[in-house]
């Protein structure tokens, strides 16, 4: 099971410290034993997650996951940071093509596939969202949507390298709502008869009340968590709770 805390552009240094104070001291980690947990803080943020993780000996339990990364390895992209540099600050893996950079930074699939090749390219787990919006969920196309959003995985199905899919629709995220068991049992069941040896996340709303339900779900392998994530009490809850 992997749980991931996508931060977002939330967190300054000392909320990171706090929050890492207070979550560390409250989980048991000796249970922890089939778990991952990673952390999505935003690129500033980095190096003092990969300080605080060596600090109290977590190397096994938590890794480092970057929100976003560029589709160059380098070059002139000023702001832009790359997989190189993401590699070099111990980072294990990047989330790609999330809805809200597809939504509010124009992503494509050909700049989520180049993004894909670059993470497999310096040995990082991509994590590709893919989900559909609500509109696309009404008219009753959102699988071939999916599809399409999915199908970019097609170009490297023959490398062996390990990748994360994370089904995120698009109007479950941040909104309080969440589509049904059944619905998230359909969509993930699609994914995973197209690719049967990845690992699918479902994230969108997932708190306390639901991650239980969701995540014992047949075809769930964890959960990608945004605005519950932000607390440690609630982020701790949460992982308590999975049985
Ligand atoms: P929320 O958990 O806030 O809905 O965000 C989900 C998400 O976008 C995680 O990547």
């Amino acid at each position: 099971m992997i749980i991931i805390a996508n931060w977002k552009m939330n967190k300054d240094f000392k909320d990171l410290e706090r929050f890492m104070d207070s979550f560390i001291s409250l989980q048991s980690w000796e249970a922890i034993s089939d778990l991952k947990i990673f952390f999505s803080p935003s690129f500033p943020l980095i190096n003092e997650v990969r300080n605080i993780i060596n600090y109290n000996s977590l190397n096994s339990k938590i890794r480092i996951c970057a929100q976003n990364c560029h589709h160059e390895i380098d070059g002139a992209f000023t702001g832009e940071v790359s997989v190189k540099v993401l590699d070099s600050l111990g980072v294990s893996s990047v989330i790609i093509g999330h809805s809200e950079r597809r939504n509010y930074f124009n992503e494509t699939n050909d700049i989520i596939e180049k993004k894909i090749s670059n993470c497999i390219k310096y040995d990082m787990i991509p994590i590709l969202c893919f989900g559909e919006n609500l509109n696309e969920r009404k008219k009753g196309n959102y699988l071939n949507v999916i599809e399409s959003q999915v199908n970019i995985l097609n170009s490297f199905k023959k490398i062996d390298h390990e990748i994360i899919l994370a089904y995120e629709p698009v109007w479950a995220i941040g909104s309080g709502l969440t589509p049904s068991l059944d619905e998230i049992n359909e969509v993930h069941l699609f994914v995973k008869n197209k690719f049967p040896k990845l690992k699918i996340l479902y994230g969108g709303s997932l708190n306390l009340n639901n991650a239980n339900d969701i995540l014992s779900l047949n075809n769930i392998d964890g959960g990608l968590i945004g605005g519950a994530s932000l607390d440690p009490y609630s982020f701790s809850s949460i992982i308590r709770s999975i049985k």
